[in-house]
This record gives C-alpha cells, sequence and structure tokens, in this order.
C-alpha cells in the first residue's frame, strides 16, 4: 500500500474552506475530512465521554485537545480505505501540530498547505449571515465568532506561518465568489496531479 497523501485546509472561519473542499472532492477524488464537523459529530452521539467539552471549546472558540482531535482523524481516514485526504480545519494550534507530528506525520506524507486567504471582515459576515440562514451552529454568533477569529489570530496565524518558512503553503484569495476561487484551487491541484 502507497503512502497516504494529505493536504491541509486552513483559513479564518467563513473562508469557505468547507465549500471549496467539497468542489475539490467531486473533481480531484480526495477524502475531505473537516476537523470541525468530526468534533460536531462526536458531540452529537448520546453518551459521548467528550461531548460536552467538546460543546464548551465549540462555543468558545476554543481548540480542542489534540488527543481528541487526532483520534477522529485517524479513525476517519481508517474508516475511508482511501489515500488521499483534505483535512480541513486542522492543525489550528501549536497543540494540534505536535499532537499530529507525534502520531499521523509519520505514517503519511503532507502534499502542502491550502491556504484561503480572506479580510476577517468578510469572514464574520459571511458567517453571521450563515447563522441567520439557519446554519444551526451553536458558534455562528457575534460573541462566539469575535473569539473564534481572536483564535484564528493567536493560535492558527502562527501554524500558518510555521508552514510558510518550509515553502510548504498556496496562498488562494477567498474573497471572490465561490467559483472563482475554485479557478485558483484548480490551477493548484492541476500541478499537483500533472
Ligand atoms: O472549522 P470549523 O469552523 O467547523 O470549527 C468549529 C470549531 O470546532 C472551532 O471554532 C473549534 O472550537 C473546533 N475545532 C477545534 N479544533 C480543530 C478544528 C475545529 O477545536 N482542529
Ligand atoms: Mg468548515
Amino acid at each position: 500500500m502507497s503512502v497516504p497523501k494529505v493536504v491541509f485546509v486552513l483559513g479564518p472561519p467563513g473562508a469557505g474552506k468547507g465549500t471549496q473542499c467539497q468542489k475539490i472532492v467531486e473533481k480531484y477524488g480526495y477524502v475531505h475530512l473537516s476537523a470541525g464537523d468530526l468534533l460536531r459529530e462526536e458531540r452529537a452521539k448520546p453518551g459521548s465521554q467528550f461531548g460536552e467539552l467538546i460543546e464548551n471549546y465549540i462555543r468558545e472558540g476554543k481548540i480542542v485537545p489534540v488527543e481528541i482531535t487526532c483520534s477522529l482523524l485517524e479513525k476517519a481516514m481508517e474508516s475511508s480505505g482511501k489515500e488521499k485526504f483534505l483535512i480541513d480545519g486542522f492543525p489550528r494550534s501549536q497543540n494540534n501540530l505536535d499532537g499530529w507530528n507525534n502520531t499521523v506525520a509519520k505514517r503519511v506524507k503532507l502534499l502542502f498547505v491550502l491556504y484561503f486567504d480572506c479580510p476577517l471582515e468578510t469572514c464574520t459576515e459571511r458567517c453571521l449571515a450563515r447563522g441567520a440562514a439557519g446554519s444551526g451552529r451553536s458558534d455562528d454568533n457575534v460573541e462566539s465568532l469575535n473569539k473564534r477569529v481572536q483564535t484564528f489570530l493567536s493560535e492558527t496565524d502562527p501554524i500558518i506561518q510555521h508552514y510558510k518558512k518550509l515553502n510548504l503553503v498556496e496562498t488562494v484569495d477567498a474573497t471572490k465568489p465561490a467559483e472563482q476561487v475554485f479557478q485558483s484551487v484548480s490551477d493548484i491541484f492541476d500541478k499537483i496531479e500533472a
């Protein structure tokens, strides 16, 4: 069996990570694993040992301890039986990065980090619109969003800078409409797949 390939997908909340990942799945056949979605699924499981902890972290816009997130990612990778993964919303903090590097990193190849660059005001507006349209997310409100943005700046941005130093970041301007953003995304994946 060949070594599984991973692309990390990062960007502020509301940058369009999920939307673009869906399109990448359709065109390039990756498996989309959203750390946030996996945490929300785990939270929703009746009797989950971590349900309450996860809900508290999500509402506060804080990053859940990596042992939980990494094991959810690993389980999802294994049970997919596939070899190309988009890991969306991870690693979001130094703790996420350390936990990954000490475990899964040794068994996979990180291709690059796809970074959706978008002004924070635009991102916040998008999340609030998503909340108003009935996303049902307990963190698409002004209080949680302010915290999520702070967490992005203080915890996630340094991770993006870390990968930039390693020359592993592909940056996409995520302010444009989704179809145009996907043009830029496709240019990057066409290059990789070629
Ligand atoms: O990526 P998404 O916006 O869906 O993430 C929602 C929330 O899930 C984050 O604000 C955070 O509380 C939690 N999360 C986390 N660790 C990750 C990804 C998401 O704790 N790596
Ligand atoms: Mg998402």
